[in-house]
């Protein structure tokens, strides 16, 4: 079943409503006027009990477990990859949608990876769970799927400028604290992170695979596969830096043939998603300031790559808990309401 087959509108949980991408999936579905006859809000035991505020009221929070799942037609989930695991299952096993925001289905041939913008139409073979890709494959996807169906596209090199919300809401605390202990004097600590982020820019903190991160590896597959070119050389390194909120990522396309940067930024102008920001005279670009609280990926720095001619250069900013995350599920999310 899809939410809203027979008229009603649906009853939604959010998986993981208390840390920052669950919060974030809650402000949007309210932003968006998201039709639904129930919010459930669910997490673990450590924050059952509290209340978080929706649409006016309180809403108390549970502890996720099957009984907690029963009735619900879309569920968003924001807790990782175990949590999804076992319980994305469960939603789809009693006719709902799970959209999931974790990597744990992103490369199941039977779980759709969905962009709204990019790859939609792919959502209609879904059967209960739907994977939300990595925040950065996300913005890049949204910026290349234009491109790539205008040129071919034949190879991306990209450098990441990742930020602390994605680590996670105990990453961003352990930020603002580095800067209070850097601004009074003080040496700054860290828990969470290997190193202090505050100050500071970290080509690490993720999972190694060999001598690649996991969040190199994902942005590579992942992309490839929303785009849907099996092959597509990617080459990636991904960098967290010291801001809260908005990822960026610099990159380098090669496509079948030469393409003008005038071409490509009157495609991007008009493309869904995107917006292009770029007067760099004028110091107009995307930065992650700007595109935090926003919804689409901000575009500029469109040029042709001196060191490979017929290339082309560009910068992204996006805001990471938003298109990056919570408003791409809930993209998905109509969708579905709508079919
Ligand atoms: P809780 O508040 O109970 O810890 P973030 O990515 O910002 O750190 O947030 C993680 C979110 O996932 C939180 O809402 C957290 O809930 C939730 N979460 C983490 N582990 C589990 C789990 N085992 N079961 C359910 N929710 C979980």
């Amino acid at each position: 079943m899809t939410p809203n087959e027979d008229g009603r509108a649906p009853h939604v949980g959010v998986v993981g409503a208390t840390g920052a991408a669950g919060g974030t999936v809650l402000r949007i579905l309210e932003e968006r006027r998201f039709r639904l006859a129930e919010l459930r809000c669910l997490a673990s035991a450590r924050s059952a009990g509290t209340t978080l505020r929706f649409a006016g009221r309180d809403h108390v929070v549970a502890e996720v477990s099957d009984e907690s799942l029963d009735g619900l037609d879309v569920v968003f989930f924001a807790a990782g990859s175990s949590t999804a695991r076992r319980y994305a299952p469960v939603v789809a096993k009693r006719g709902g949608v799970a959209i999931d925001k974790s990597s744990a289905y992103r490369m199941d041939p039977a779980v759709p990876l969905i962009v709204p913008e990019v790859n939609g139409d792919q959502l209609a073979s879904h059967h209960g769970i739907v994977a939300n890709p990595n925040c950065v494959a996300i913005p890049l996807t949204v910026a290349l799927a234009p491109l790539h169906r205008a040129f071919g596209l034949q190879r991306l090199t990209v450098a990441t400028y990742q930020a602390a919300s994605g680590g996670g809401r105990d990453l961003v605390a352990e930020l603002r604290e580095q800067e209070q202990a850097d601004a009074a004097g003080q040496a700054p600590a860290h828990r969470v992170y290997p190193h202090v982020l505050h100050g500071n820019v970290v080509p690490g903190g993720w999972t190694m695979h060999g001598d690649d991160t996991d969040e190199e590896l994902k942005v590579i597959a992942e992309t490839r596969r929303v785009l849907g070119i099996a092959e597509l050389p990617v080459s990636v390194t991904t960098v967290r830096v010291p801001v809260a909120t908005g990822h960026s990522a610099a990159v380098w396309a090669e496509f079948d043939g030469p393409v003008r940067p005038e071409a490509a930024r009157e495609l991007l102008a008009a493309a869904a998603g995107v917006r292009v920001v770029d007067d760099p005279a004028g110091q107009r670009y995307p930065t992650p300031r700007d595109a935090t609280g926003q919804d689409q990926v901000l575009v500029g720095r469109i040029r042709a790559d001196i060191g490979r001619p017929g290339a082309i250069a560009l910068f992204l900013s996006v805001d990471n808990l938003r298109k990056g995350a919570a408003t791409n599920a809930v993209q998905v999310g109509e969708l579905l309401a709508a079919r």
